[in-house]
C-alpha cells in the first residue's frame, strides 16, 4: 500500500522520537513507553537511510535491542550519519553495544549470558537517573537479556551505572547527549524504566509532552475535514474497535457525509449483525448501510477447505461487494480504514517470516485497483491508544473491550468446508462460550474466547442411544498483542458448564475439548 497519490495521515511535522529497530521483541514496547510520556514516537528499520531519520521534528533517537552480536561479522549496523546526528541518542542493549563500538570501546561475548533481574548501582544521578525516588536512587532493579558486553569504554565514554556482572551497565558520552543502557528500561520488570525513558525523552531530548488523546482527536478531525472538503467518505465497519473508532471520528468530522457500510457475509457470530448495526445507529448515531451478502459468500466458499484459499475468496468478495456499494454512491472519493501502526511498521528481516504465517489484515485487504483515496486516521496508533481515543469519543466499553474477531470470521473456525449446518452448530456453541465467560466476569483478563468446530466425529452415548457426532474445541487465550499467547487457566467449573451446556444444547456435538497450546508454536486461530 504505497501508492503515492493516496492520502496518509502523518505526524511528520511534529516533534518525534525515532526508534531504530534492530529486531528486538521489545521494539514496539519502547515506542509505546515513549508515547506514554506523551511524545510521538516512530519505529523505523535499522538500515533506513539517514535522510528519513534526520527530518523535521526529530528530537531524539533510540537504538533498540536485537538478537544479533555486535562482535559477529553479520552484525546489523545503522547508517553512520545517524550516530553522528545532532540530537540525543539512547542505545538499549544491542543498541548500547553499537554506541560502545562506534565510540572506540571494546565489545565482546560475556563469559556468561546475563538474563533476568539484576540490581543496578547508580554511579551518576544526573540525566537518565535524575529525580528517581529516594529509596531507589542508588540501587534499583533492572531486566537484563544479553550475551555481549562492553569490556572497555572508548576515551569519550564513561560508566554511569553498574551491576555485579557489568561494570558498564549504563554509559554516557562525555561531550554529546549520548547514552546507553545494557538493561531494558521498556519492560515492566525494570521498576524505574518509565522514569528512565521519560528522563531521556523529556529531560534530555527536550520534548514537549503534547501527544495526548485530546490533541490527537482535534488534529485528526481538523485534518479529515480539510482533506475531504464537502465530499463523501465511505467506511467499512465491522463493529470491531478500530473500524468503530474510525467511523465515530469521521462522523464527528464530516457528519452525514460519512457513509458506513456493514457487510453481512454470513460468517458472523450469533446475533452479531443486528447488535452491531443497532449499536452504530442508535448509540453512536452513525449512518450505516447494511449489505446482505451471505449467499454470495457461502456459495463461493462451497467445498473449499484450504485456510488461505478461504481467506483469499473472502477478501476478494468483500472488496467486490464493497466496490459495488461504494460505486453506487455519488460524489464518494474517499475510503476510510482502521489500519493501525503495527500494520504499517516496516518489519525488520531479522524477525524472520513469522509475521507472514497467515495473510491477514486490512493492509492486505483492499487492493490498489480501488480508485478511492485512502484515509487512515489511526495509522499512527497502537491498539491501547485506539481504545483510549475511543473512550474519549464516547464509545461504550463493551465495544472497546470487545475481543478481536478475524475478518474471515467463522470460516477459519470451521475446519474444512463451510456450509450452513456447520455454521449453525458453531454459532450456537460459540454463543455459549461467550455467555459463560462474559457472565463469569472473566473477559477483562482475556484476549480471545471462542469455539472451533472440528471435522472429527466421535462416539458418545446420550440417554440409551449411541451418538456419533462432532467435537468442538474451546480456545481461550491471554495475550498482550496476539504476537504471543498463552492458554487461559479457566476455573474448572466454568469449563465444566461450557462443556455440558454445549453438549446438551447444541445438536450435532457430543464432545468438547479445551485447547492448551501456546503461541508460538501454535497460533491463536486453528486455521
Ligand atoms: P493467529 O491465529 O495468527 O492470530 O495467532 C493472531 C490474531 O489475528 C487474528 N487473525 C485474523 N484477523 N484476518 C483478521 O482480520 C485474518 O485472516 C486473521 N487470522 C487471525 C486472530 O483472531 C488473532 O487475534
Amino acid at each position: 500500500m504505497s501508492t503515492p497519490d493516496r492520502l496518509l495521515s502523518t505526524a511528520a511535522d511534529e516533534q518525534r522520537i525515532v526508534v531504530l529497530d534492530f529486531g528486538s521483541q521489545y521494539t514496539q514496547l519502547i515506542a509505546r513507553r515513549v508515547r506514554e510520556s506523551h511524545v510521538y514516537s516512530e519505529i523505523l528499520p535499522y538500515d533506513v537511510d539517514a535522510s528519513r531519520v534526520l527530518s523535521d521534528g526529530l528530537k531524539g533517537i533510540i537504538l533498540s535491542g536485537g538478537p544479533g552480536n555486535i562482535s559477529s561479522e553479520e552484525s546489523l549496523l545503522p547508517d553512520e550519519r545517524i550516530l553522528d546526528a545532532p540530537v540525543p541518542i539512547l542505545g538499549i542493549c544491542y543498541g548500547m553495544q553499537i554506541l560502545g563500538q562506534h565510540f572506540g570501546g571494546k565489545v565482546s561475548r560475556a563469559s556468561r549470558r546475563e538474563y533476568g533481574s539484576a540490581r543496578l548501582s547508580i554511579i551518576e544521578h544526573d540525566h537518565l537517573f535524575k529525580g528517581m525516588r529516594e529509596d531507589v536512587q542508588d540501587e534499583t532493579t533492572v531486566w537484563m537479556s544479553h550475551g555481549d558486553r562492553i569490556e572497555s569504554l572508548g576515551p569519550e565514554l564513561i560508566s554511569i551505572a553498574k551491576t555485579a556482572n557489568s561494570p558498564n551497565a549504563a554509559i554516557r558520552h562525555t561531550r554529546r547527549p549520548i547514552f546507553g543502557v545494557q538493561f531494558h528500561p521498556e519492560v515492566s520488570h525494570t521498576t524505574e524504566g518509565r522514569k528512565i525513558l521519560e528522563n531521556f525523552v523529556i529531560g534530555i531530548c527536550n520534548c514537549e509532552p503534547s501527544w495526548t488523546p485530546g490533541s490527537f482527536i482535534e488534529r485528526e478531525i481538523a485534518r479529515c475535514r480539510e482533506l475531504v472538503g464537502g465530499g463523501k467518505v465511505v467506511c467499512a465497519t465491522s463493529g470491531g474497535v478500530d473500524s468503530t473508532v474510525v467511523a465515530v471520528l469521521l462522523s464527528r468530522a464530516i457528519g452525514d457525509n460519512l457513509i458506513a457500510i456493514f457487510v453481512d457475509n454470513g460468517l458472523l457470530r450469533k446475533g452479531e449483525a443486528s447488535q452491531v448495526v443497532s449499536m452504530l445507529r442508535k448509540e453512536l448515531g452513525i449512518n450505516v448501510t447494511v449489505v446482505s451478502a451471505s449467499e454470495r459468500f457461502l456459495s463461493s466458499l462451497r467445498g473449499v477447505s484450504d485456510p488461505q484459499e478461504k481467506r483469499k475468496i473472502i477478501g476478494n468478495l468483500f472488496i467486490e461487494v464493497f466496490e459495488e456499494t461504494a460505486g453506487s454512491l455519488k460524489d464518494c472519493e474517499y475510503l476510510a480504514q482502521g489500519t493501525l501502526y503495527p500494520d504499517v511498521i516496516e518489519s525488520v528481516p531479522v524477525r524472520g517470516p513469522s509475521a507472514l504465517i497467515k495473510g491477514h489484515h486490512n493492509v492486505w485487504g483492499l487492493p490498489d485497483r480501488m480508485k478511492l483515496k485512502l484515509i487512515e486516521p489511526l495509522r499512527e496508533l497502537f491498539k491501547d491508544e485506539v481504545r483510549i481515543i475511543g473512550k474519549r469519543l464516547g464509545i461504550p466499553d463493551r465495544v472497546l473491550m470487545r475481543q478481536p474477531f478475524p475478518g474471515p470470521g467463522l470460516a477459519v473456525r470451521i475446519i474444512g468446508p463451510i456450509a450452513q449446518p456447520q455454521l449453525k452448530v458453531l454459532r450456537e456453541a460459540d454463543a455459549i462460550v461467550r455467555e459463560e465467560i462474559e457472565g463469569a466476569g472473566l473477559s477483562n483478563e482475556l484476549w480471545q474466547w471462542f469455539a472451533v468446530l472440528l471435522p472429527v466425529k466421535s462416539v458418545g452415548v446420550m440417554g440409551d442411544e449411541r451418538t456419533y457426532e462432532n467435537a468442538v474445541a474451546i480456545r481461550v487465550v491471554k495475550s498482550l498483542d496476539a504476537m504471543t499467547a498463552d492458554w487461559a487457566r479457566l476455573p474448572y467449573d466454568v469449563l465444566g458448564t461450557i462443556s455440558s451446556r454445549i453438549i446438551n444444547e447444541v445438536d450435532g456435538v457430543n464432545r468438547v475439548v479445551y485447547d492448551i497450546s501456546t503461541k508460538p508454536p501454535s497460533t491463536i486461530e486453528w486455521e
